[in-house]
């Protein structure tokens, strides 16, 4: 055991921010006075007005969750205005290609000016405080721009990821009722293009509230434009000033919107405010990375995703850091395309997902050590548990045994990072992501809400609130209650499994709900169902996860055709096809297995628990499979079970 304890290298604590004595002050002094702790938090950020009352919140009844309610605040101002006069000069994003020999720098005074251009143009297309915005971009500059425009007017941004199809953008649009969508003529992926123009095209047609479409110019591919609905970015900023009055918003205005999949129905509109989500990317980013000024940070995620809102746009920018953007891939041209780029901009923090890791760790060391990774110095892993030997890997071999790896566990619904180490304080186990942050109360409950003591495994809740955390679901604030704090009275459930050691340390065992994480893709069962569903063959679908070697999970369906249809070989290509169109790439099934029956209770409820076993081979442990309306459809399954 003692082994696989890697303690904190007495140099790195000597200059951390935070070492393990001021962990326990902090942890200390927010337990005594949280109010206290997060007013002096709080001025990390910019204030107009600052706030006088801290945390307003209730976990029981109608849910309601304030922080810092009465304070006035624009977070495009702590990201931006107040940097120019100390470090208006200083880089604030360096862009990357997917062409290796394409980049681009950004100073904080050039994005502010980008920022207050875009920002006077949708003023004048009429978007004001409060409206929605759809974003639907590549990961370049504009982005950021777009993102940072949005809440300059006040407007609540949506970004929905480029791999998503014209259905799931369109679902995505009305659900919001977006008058604004900001895209790009074509977004490219490792050597390939994608089409979002045309997507946003398809997916328009049923999206009425869209007044006005802004284009970004990428790759410069013919594109339709509507006349009156569509103009190019470059055209309709042209004209505009380069500042911009920004919008006074109260701290729990509104600032995004995200949606997310869940165990049940459509993808839920995650809603963040401005303050307390500010707040906390503030203080995660620079406590968590132990972020220093000057360095370059590079977070590889894709903005359509939390983890690149919160990583690579708000948090590092209200820090004043160097955060680098990335349009590629890993894999493209070569598997040592993302050591390069470490080399290229001499990157100090990166910060990547597990999936990622195990990918390129088929290939050996030769890519990695091909290039030079002197500059790094902290290494962080998200969106899955990280596997012991990918940790290693990752720790050996890219870090050479030098950078404190950072496991954060965290969700789109909490807005920032919960479970992690701290690079100076805690020392490292691989494959957990260690400790709750200052502020944070998880505990683990049993499947009747007991709170469990000591080393125990259970299910993933928090008992209070922290300031980045989610405020509602858009539209629906009683599903809000009924998702997240229903099945365990008073408390946040996270919807995932987790194991506590001797040493209070969190091993993160994954989700205990019907949501599977694809290569660090949040995917709900429901939705790959329903796509399948909706092919004319097919009468009924079970999806469930199974283990994939490097995306971490699998997509396994179970298929029941209609009367008559042939399964075929050319129907399964079919139905992949259809799941990849109905919801995007992300979306495809790994597997089909043909079932003429599902196994169900008799009250026709499918048994899940049944089919993720069958998906994983665990075929011996089966349990009780007596109250089954026809036990003999399982050993059918097990004996055509595929791949
Ligand atoms: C999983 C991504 C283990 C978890 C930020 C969670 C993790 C879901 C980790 C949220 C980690 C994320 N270790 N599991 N370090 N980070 N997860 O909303 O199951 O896309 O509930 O947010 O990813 O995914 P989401």
């Amino acid at each position: 055991m003692a082994d696989d304890i890697i303690a904190v290298k007495p140099a790195i604590a000597a200059k951390a921010r935070i070492d393990a004595a001021r962990r326990e002050a902090m942890v200390a002094a927010e337990a005594k006075d949280a109010e206290a702790f997060w007013r002096g938090e709080m001025t990390r950020i910019a204030w107009m007005k600052e706030p006088t009352k801290i945390k307003s919140v209730d976990f029981h009844g109608d849910i309601s969750i304030r922080w810092f309610e009465d304070g006035i605040l624009n977070a495009s101002v702590s990201c931006l205005d107040r940097h120019l006069a100390t470090r208006g000069d200083q880089v604030a994003i360096i862009w990357e290609g997917d062409d290796p020999n394409s980049d681009a720098k950004v100073t904080y005074r050039e994005l502010h000016a980008r920022v207050c251009k875009l920002a006077n143009a949708m003023r004048r297309l009429g978007v004001k405080k409060g409206d929605r915005v759809c974003i639907y971009l590549p990961m370049i500059v504009e982005a950021a721009v777009a993102m940072l425009a949005c809440a300059r007017v006040g407007a609540i941004h949506s970004i929905v990821f480029g791999g998503f199809s014209p259905d799931s953008l369109a679902s995505r649009i009305q659900d919001s009722e977006c008058t604004l969508l900001i895209t790009a003529d074509e977004g490219r992926r490792g050597g390939r293009k994608v089409p979002l123009k045309a997507n946003a095209d398809e997916a328009l047609l049923t999206c009425p509230s869209v007044r006005h479409v802004i284009v970004a110019k990428n790759t410069g591919g013919a594109v339709e434009m509507m006349k009156g609905r569509d103009h190019w970015w470059d055209t309709i900023t042209a004209g505009e000033g380069e500042t911009c009055e920004p919008e006074k918003m109260n701290a729990e205005d509104p600032l995004f919107i995200l949606y997310t999949s869940g165990s049940t129905g459509k993808p839920k509109g995650v809603l963040h405010t401005t303050g307390g989500y500010l707040v906390w990317a503030s203080f995660t980013h620079e406590n968590v990375f132990d972020y220093r000024d000057g360095e370059v940070y590079w977070c590889t995620a894709d903005v359509g995703w939390v983890t690149g809102h919160t990583y690579i746009v708000y948090g590092p920018l209200a820090n004043g850091a160097t955060t680098l953007m990335f349009e590629g891939v890993p894999s493209w041209p070569d598997n040592g395309r993302f050591w390069q780029v470490c080399a290229k901009h001499k990157v100090n923090i990166f910060y990547t997902a597990p999936t990622a890791i195990r990918a390129l760790m088929r290939d050996g060391e030769g890519p990695v050590k091909k290039h030079d990774r002197s500059s790094l110095r902290i290494l962080g892993s998200v969106g899955e548990p990280i596997n012991p030997e990918a940790w290693l890997w990752y720790y050996r071999v890219v870090g050479e045994e030098r950078c404190p790896i950072v496991d954060t566990w965290w969700q789109t619904e909490t807005g920032g990072i919960l479970i992690s180490p701290l690079p100076g304080a805690v020392a490292l186990k691989p494959g957990s992501a260690t400790l709750p942050l200052p502020g944070v109360k998880p505990a683990l409950v049993d499947n009747e809400g007991n709170i469990l003591e000591g080393a125990t495994e259970g299910n993933l809740v928090m008992l209070d609130a922290w300031p980045g955390m989610m405020r509602t679901i858009y539209g629906d604030h009683a599903r809000f209650g009924q998702t997240y704090f229903s099945t365990f009275k008073g408390m946040y459930f996270t919807g995932d499994g987790a194991r506590r050691d001797e040493d209070g340390y969190y091993w993160i065992t994954g989700r205990v709900d019907d949501v599977i994480n694809v290569a660090g893709h949040r995917m709900g069962t429901a939705e790959v169902e329903s796509a399948l569903v909706a092919h004319p063959a097919v009468a009924e679908a079970a999806v469930v996860g199974m283990p994939h070697e490097l995306k971490g999970q699998g997509i396994y369906c179970y298929v029941t055709l209609k009367t008559g249809v042939e399964p075929t070989e050319v129907l399964r290509k079919e139905l992949v096809a259809w799941v990849r169109k109905e919801i995007g790439p992300i979306a495809t099934p790994d597997a089909i297995q043909w079932a003429p029956g599902l196994p169900k209770t008799r009250s026709g409820k499918i048994m899940r628990r049944i089919l993720r076993k069958i998906a994983a081979n665990e075929t011996e442990g089966l349990g009780d499979t007596s109250t089954l309306a026809d036990p003999g459809v399982v050993q059918e399954l097990i004996d055509n079970k595929v791949g």
